[in-house]
């Protein structure tokens, strides 16, 4: 081997993929399908980073946390990583660990399960009103509301930070790109926000919401008050848009695949391999970063010390080598071990709340809609999210 073919075979394969163009995030699938096929591990030339895109090495990856770390950050430039640090989310055990006893309380399935009634009534109305509509946008009319309506009020921040929680969180997500204008705009909003959060008044909050719960758990000597401050932005970054991007996609796929819809109305007890079906192919987060901490070796890729990782869950989540006929939206599919929630130590601490969000519409729809009919759809690009901007539905009454 000549010297030149050592040094390319260090970041071998790789690949030029430019995999936050408007190209690929409007249609990303055929581009991880290319990566997938050249390793586990892909180097991307132009970002200077592993893409990790089959299911097997993302579950491998993700948990083994002590060589691939989330404390240099998830975001693929400093300003982002240097915004958000401190968070649940880019911390290490044992840290991580104490750190998510405390703010995952209000995210436990016991705890979450007593919010089913309140969803269920907000759910049935917005029903009622949409059937009675010609059309409707399945984004802001309908996947909106129980993020925007309750878990906003839940978190319990200010009213002027419960109004841009949605911008907020949006921009955080898109920060988290290499260096482009989505990743420039972000960055400024995203600056901004976690600038409010740190300047907070505790007196500001909601007593009974989870933000101030937080500032009580410091009282207590379980985290510190600057640790109390930092989860807040945890509860503000990903609690909204991913749920949003969760169920409008599922009213897409529901759209575009009406057998699905009438098989599920016939056999409700579908409905949560339909939720997790749903997730595993729009993925709602795409992808997220890691640095490792040692050398090491995924399928041929020799992975350095120091290299950034990216988590591709969407690509994970099409994998052939895990779901036959990967593409199809099959709601009797057993998808549990998809990764739209991650996996292993930094795994979702919202799926509960996310997937009782996502049922509960759902079940005010089964036995109202025999049909949804597409009108149109507009995908919003963005970095890290993969969303619709809008999804223009008419619903045809039982
Ligand atoms: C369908 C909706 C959702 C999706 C697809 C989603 C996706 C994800 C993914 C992929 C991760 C792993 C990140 C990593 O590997 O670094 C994650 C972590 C996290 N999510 Fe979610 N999420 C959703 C809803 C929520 C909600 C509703 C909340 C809050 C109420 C939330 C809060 C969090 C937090 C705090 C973490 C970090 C956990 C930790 O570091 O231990 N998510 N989410």
């Amino acid at each position: 081997m000549t010297e030149l073919a050592a040094i390319a075979g260090d970041r071998s394969p790789a690949s030029d993929l430019d995999f936050w163009s408007d190209e690929v995030l409007a249609d990303p699938f055929p581009y991880y399908r290319g990566l997938r096929d050249q390793g586990p591990a892909v180097w991307l030339e132009r970002f200077s980073c592993w893409a990790i895109v089959r299911h097997k090495e993302v579950r491998e990856v993700l948990l083994d946390a002590e060589t691939f770390t989330s404390s240099q950050g998830l975001a693929m430039n400093a300003a982002a990583n240097a915004n958000v640090d401190g968070a649940m989310i880019t911390s290490s055990d044992p840290d991580h660990k104490r750190l998510r006893r405390v703010f995952q309380r209000p995210l436990l399935p016991g705890t979450v399960g007593k919010l089913k009634d309140r969803l269920a009534g907000l759910a049935q109305t917005r029903v009622d009103e949409l059937i009675a509509k010609d059309t409707f946008d399945g984004v802001s009319e309908l996947a909106h509301l129980l993020p925007l309506s309750v878990v906003t009020d839940l978190v319990g921040l200010t009213e002027e930070a419960k109004g841009n929680m949605l911008g907020w969180a949006a921009a955080l997500f898109d920060s988290a790109g290499p260096d482009n204008a989505r990743t420039q705009a972000g960055l400024q909003v995203a600056i901004e926000a976690v600038g409010y959060l740190m300047e907070l008044e505790r007196s500001e909050l909601d007593p009974e919401g989870w933000a101030a719960n937080l500032f009580r758990a410091a009282d207590a000597g379980e985290i510190s008050p600057t640790e109390a401050r930092n989860l807040l932005m945890d509860y503000t970054g990903p609690a909204l848009d991913t749920t949003i991007n969760g169920l409008s996609g599922a009213l897409f796929l529901f759209a575009k695949n009406p057998d699905q819809w009438t098989r599920l109305r016939a056999e409700p007890e579908l409905l949560n391999k339909a939720i997790e079906e749903a997730l595993r192919l729009e993925s709602p987060l795409r992808a997220f970063g890691r640095v490792a901490t040692r050398d090491t070796r995924i399928g041929d890729a020799e992975i350095r010390a120091g290299d950034r990782v990216l988590v591709v869950y969407a690509s994970a989540n099409r994998d052939e080598r895990r779901y036959d006929q990967p593409e199809k939206f099959d709601i009797a599919r057993d998808a549990r071990d998809h990764v739209a929630f991650g996996y292993g130590t930094h795994l979702c601490a919202g799926m509960h709340l996310a997937k009782l969000e996502i049922r509960t519409v759902l079940e005010a729809l089964l036995p109202r809609v025999k049909q949804f009919h597409l009108i149109s759809e507009e995908r919003s690009l963005h970095n890290t999210l993969r969303g619709l901007a809008t999804l223009i539905l008419r619903i045809e009454p039982v």
